[in-house]
């Protein structure tokens, strides 16, 4: 079974140029899958395709069987687990301890559960000592880990990562590796876009690149 299948989609933006025409992918279950390209090739525009925030003028995108544009943005972040390529456009809170934790209680999940898997990702992403900061006051790096960190409260069912290592040290970058190796093992589907070449070898079962609105394997 495929988690993510795009059939014939086109897409341009709103006095833009044409990005996608008649473009297909099937992404599938529990693999690993790194998209590569040149700046400005789509990449991001696919994921933000894929997450329904921005819609195909024609084709269909099924995400686990269903077709994207019958979820809601909320339902789909419950199943795919998005970070943006700028991190800070997904950071609302007024610490770093209620963007982690806010979302579930918010939803009804047990606070000292939700509290506890706060810690645990604060200790993995090396964030304990600010997380009673504003996120908006956090370094680059420190916003990154926090947005990875506030996607995985909950495991999602599929990860999209869009450039998670920038601005990341090795040292981060190994907890990141280290975090996303476990989630291979629980068999969850991701797609990272990434230029890193050691990451890559590290982690991919499948490298494709983007080039002229055309997929190459
Ligand atoms: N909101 C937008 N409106 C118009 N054009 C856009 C918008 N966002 C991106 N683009 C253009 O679409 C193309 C693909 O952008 P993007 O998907 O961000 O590329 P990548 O992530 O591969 O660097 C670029 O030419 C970019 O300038
Ligand atoms: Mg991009």
């Amino acid at each position: 079974m495929n988690n993510i299948d795009i059939n014939n989609i086109s897409y341009e933006y709103h006095r833009g140029r044409q990005i996608f025409n008649n473009f297909s992918l099937q992404l599938k279950n529990g693999e690993t899958t790194f998209l590569t390209g040149c700046n400005g090739c789509g990449k991001t525009t696919l994921t933000k395709l894929i997450m329904g925030i921005i819609k195909p003028t024609s084709g269909e995108i099924k995400i686990f069987g269903k077709r994207a544009d019958s979820l809601s943005l909320g339902s789909m972040g419950e199943i795919i687990g998005y970070v943006f390529q700028y991190p800070e456009r997904q950071l609302f809170s007024s610490s770093v301890m209620d963007e982690l934790t806010f979302p579930l209680i918010f939803k009804g999940y047990n606070k000292i559960e939700t509290f506890e898997k706060a810690k645990d990702l604060l200790k993995i992403f090396d964030l304990e000592k600010v997380k009673n900061s504003y996120p908006s006051l956090l370094s680059y790096g420190e916003k990154r880990r926090l947005a990875i960190a506030s996607v995985l409260m909950v495991v999602p069912k599929y990860l999209i990562l869009d450039e998670p290592t920038a601005s990341l040290d090795n040292h981060r970058i190994d907890a990141l590796s280290d975090v996303l190796i476990e989630l291979k093992n629980r068999k969850i589907g991701m797609l990272i876009i990434s230029h890193n070449k050691t990451f890559i070898e590290k982690h991919k079962d499948r490298v494709i690149k983007l080039e002229g609105g055309q997929i190459y394997e």
